[in-house]
């Protein structure tokens, strides 16, 4: 009954949840397991709420294989927050962060760092328009450098990277906001890895950060408390009042994501839907043109475009007109996206399919 009257949500974020999320979380909403009220309600001191929290950054270590010496923080202030966290705690005078430039978020990252210190952009696609990813191959990290930081997948542009730089001695952080847990990752090549959640974690308003401990725990002393990792470390994420409800959704979607049969699964599915909406775009004779290089398509974001923007218009407004939500491109780059995060059912694909064979018909 209630999934009659799901959208075909193509939201870029806050995006999709798992039905079966909702619906669980629904069923414990006012009186949580038994206590009588519902987990926003409960002291984040409690034992309750404790174990959920603990659960969560168990279920997180055991789903995406965080090797020993990781620690798991919940945070606040979106993955935005981390932009200025990221150089505030690591990035100490004479030092550099080294940035690799691929559109939109990059660019805020590092407009965040170059407030705080010394910044070098050491790869960029701006000369492509960032409809692709740089090659990594052969970067050069500066020999002062503190760390080289990178967004796995563009979600304005359209763009992932399928692997990433071995970068020695030198940490690589990544944003991985819009892709996190999309498939398996050695994690070991990662010095920290951060995410806001309202893509394939869960809801807005907590923000993952995996990182080696030796980077959690060398905050210089003169920045602001809330804005250390050294005492967010310290304090198990509890140092002040957590986004408690959050958080106990990101656990309820790491359980369903196990359920889903874990990583490999899940980049399976995701796999098979960005190519039915791949596929359409490449055999529609132009009608469709992907924005992003071949090499470089992001199996989160899909974006493309029709030949004139008062046909993409036309799209957009027919499409939400038969139950299709989200598909407006970010207002920087127009055209048209559909988002596919993991909680994005292959059958909102299929529809969205459909849905574009039978607007080329009615429209060439
Ligand atoms: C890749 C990427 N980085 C960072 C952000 C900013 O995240 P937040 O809104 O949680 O600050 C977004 C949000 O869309 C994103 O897609």
């Amino acid at each position: 009954m209630v999934q009659e009257r799901r959208a075909y949500n193509f939201n870029a974020g806050p995006a999709a949840l798992p039905l079966e999320v909702l619906e669980r979380a629904q069923a414990e909403f006012v009186d949580f397991r038994g206590n009588g009220m519902s987990i926003m309600e409960m002291s984040h001191r409690g034992g309750v709420y404790e174990a959920v929290h603990q659960e969560a950054k168990d279920l997180l270590k055991e789903l995406f294989s965080i090797p020993e010496g990781y620690d798991v923080l919940f945070l606040q202030g979106g993955a935005s927050t981390q932009f200025a966290m990221i150089p505030m705690n690591l990035l100490a005078p004479g030092k550099v962060g080294a940035y690799v430039d691929t559109g939109s978020w990059a660019k805020k990252a590092i407009k965040e760092a170059e407030l705080i210190g010394e910044t070098a952009v050491i790869a960029s696609s701006e000369a492509d328009r960032y409809t692709r990813m740089p090659d990594l191959a052969a970067i050069q990290v500066p020999e002062q450098a503190a760390y080289v930081h990178l967004t796995s997948n563009e979600t304005i542009e359209g763009t992932q990277f399928r692997s990433f730089p071995n970068t020695g001695d030198v940490p690589l952080i990544v944003d991985m906001s819009s892709d996190i847990l999309s498939r398996p990752l050695d994690i070991s090549q990662f010095g920290m890895i951060y995410a806001g959640a309202q893509k394939n974690l869960g809801p807005s308003g907590v923000t993952v950060v995996i990182a080696k401990e030796e980077l959690l725990t060398v905050s210089p002393k003169h920045i602001p408390t809330m804005l250390r990792y050294d005492i967010h470390q310290k304090n198990q994420s509890l140092y002040n009042t957590p986004p408690s409800f959050s958080i106990y959704m990101v656990n309820q979607v790491l359980h369903w994501l196990k359920e889903q049969g874990g990583l490999k699964a899940v980049e399976k599915h995701n796999e098979e839907k960005a190519q039915l909406i791949y596929d359409t775009i490449d055999g529609s004779q132009g009608f469709y043109s992907g924005i992003a290089a071949v090499d470089s398509r992001s199996r989160m974001n899909v974006t493309f475009r029709l030949e004139t923007e008062e046909l993409e218009k036309q799209f957009a407004k027919q499409a939400e007109q038969e139950g299709f939500v989200g598909l407006k491109g970010h207002r920087s780059v127009g055209g048209l996206r559909a988002s596919i995060y993991n909680a994005v059912p292959k059958s909102s694909c299929e529809a969205l399919v459909q849905f574009m064979k039978e607007f080329k018909q009615q429209h060439s």
